[in-house]
Formats: C-alpha cells, structure tokens, sequence
C-alpha cells in the first residue's frame, strides 16, 4: 500500500492507482467528467481535476498522475479552483443547460460540479459557442443529443470495454465534436440490443435508448 497526505489528512491505496482514485476512495471529492477507474490511460481532457502536489510547480490533472509515497497534495487551492472554473466554464458553453425538461436532472454530474465549484449553470458570462454537430448517420437504437454531450468519451470507452470493438466514436474536431455511430445497421441492432453501457455511463443523459429493442 502507498500512503499519503491529502488535505492535511493520510490516506493508503495500492500502488499502481492516481491521485484522482486515491481521493474519491477515501471521500475526499474532486471534481471529474471524463475519468473511469478501469481506464489505463486516462484521457485527462476535461481538466476538472486539477489538484497541488508538494514539490511541483504548476497544478496537475490528478486523473493522469500516479500515487507515490509520502506525497502531499492539496485539492482545494485558489490556484486549482481558478482552473477547474474555467474548464467548467469552457464546458458550459457548448452545453445548453435546459434542465427542466433534462432526463439527468438531480443525476446529472454537471449540477452536482457546479454546486461544489459554486459556478452557476446558468451564468451570464457564459457564452454559447457555435457548433457543427451533423452526423453522418443515426442509431437505430440510441438518441443522441449532441448539445447535451459534454465529450467526456466514456462512452466510447465502455463500448470498446464491452463489445471489444467500439461502435461509436468522437468525430470531428475541437467544438465540432460529436459521438458518432458506425457499422450495418442490422450488425448495431444485434450488437447494441443487450447493450446500454454507453446510455448508462453518460454522466448528462445525452444519449438515451431510442426505441426499445424488440
Ligand atoms: S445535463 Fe445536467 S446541467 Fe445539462 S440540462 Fe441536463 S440536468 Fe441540466
Ligand atoms: S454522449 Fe455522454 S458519455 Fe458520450 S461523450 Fe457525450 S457526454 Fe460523454
Ligand atoms: S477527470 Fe481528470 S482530466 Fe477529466
């Protein structure tokens, strides 16, 4: 087992896991969109996890950073709140927060971060950026509503986990991202009847089941 310090308080995890799993085993709360624990990689793009680490010069994304012995590391800077409002901020503006009429709603991570940043939703400064989200094909099963979709990619993630080759994937590029869908229908029908990993893992409901499978 590795031990640390964390907010003044130590903690133990088995080697091998990050900062970001360390804390979340032990209640201690960061913020994080685009992390899963069995990823081996994790992708690090939403850079809402940003935490110190004594003896580094800058933040770091804790998702991407390794437990090592006897470190010591702060969550709750002005530094690393600074940051995690602006990718929060970042986010919002390719989100239209509509939450009302929102199957996430009292779900949805994107609330659940913006109570614990204390960053409205709704908030003036925002402004909404704008997007090219056409697919090139449908689902014949999923709904997708690429304004709701925040591009964590645990989406993609779970289909590879689950189907070993994924049937969905970030396309496009930057803003303009969108998951999109691919293969026979037929073959997606077949594959993604028993299948719900991706509308399950969405942390703001952005893909939903379509029709039930017969
Ligand atoms: S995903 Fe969350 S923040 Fe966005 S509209 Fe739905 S409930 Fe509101
Ligand atoms: S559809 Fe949901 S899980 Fe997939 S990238 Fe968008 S927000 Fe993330
Ligand atoms: S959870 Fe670490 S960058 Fe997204």
């Amino acid at each position: 087992m590795i031990k640390l310090v964390v907010d003044n308080k130590e903690i133990e995890i088995e080697e091998g896991n990050n900062v970001l799993q360390a804390c979340l085993d032990n209640d201690i709360y960061i913020p994080n969109l685009c992390y899963l624990k069995e990823m081996d990689n994790p992708p690090g793009s939403c850079r809402l996890c940003f935490v110190e680490i004594e003896g580094y010069s800058q933040p770091v994304t804790s998702c991407t950073e390794k437990v090592k012995e006897e470190m010591v590391v702060t969550t709750n800077t002005e530094h690393v709140r600074r940051l995690q409002r602006t990718a929060f901020e970042l986010l919002l503006s390719v989100h239209h927060v509509d939450c009302r009429n929102c199957p996430a709603n009292k779900k949805c991570e994107l609330q659940r971060i913006s109570k614990f940043l204390h960053f409205g939703l709704k908030t003036k400064r925002i402004e909404q950026l704008e997007r090219d989200v056409k697919q090139e094909q449908d689902h014949p099963l999923l709904e997708y509503d690429p304004y709701r979709c925040v591009l964590c990619g645990k989406c993609v993630f779970v289909c590879q986990q689950k189907n070993g080759q994924p049937l969905l994937s970030l396309a496009k590029r930057g803003l303009d991202t969108v998951i999109s869908f691919f293969g026979e229908e037929d073959m997606v029908r077949d594959r993604c009847k028993n299948c719900s990993a991706c509308v399950e893992i969405c942390p703001v409901s952005a893909l939903l089941i379509k029709n039930k499978p017969d």
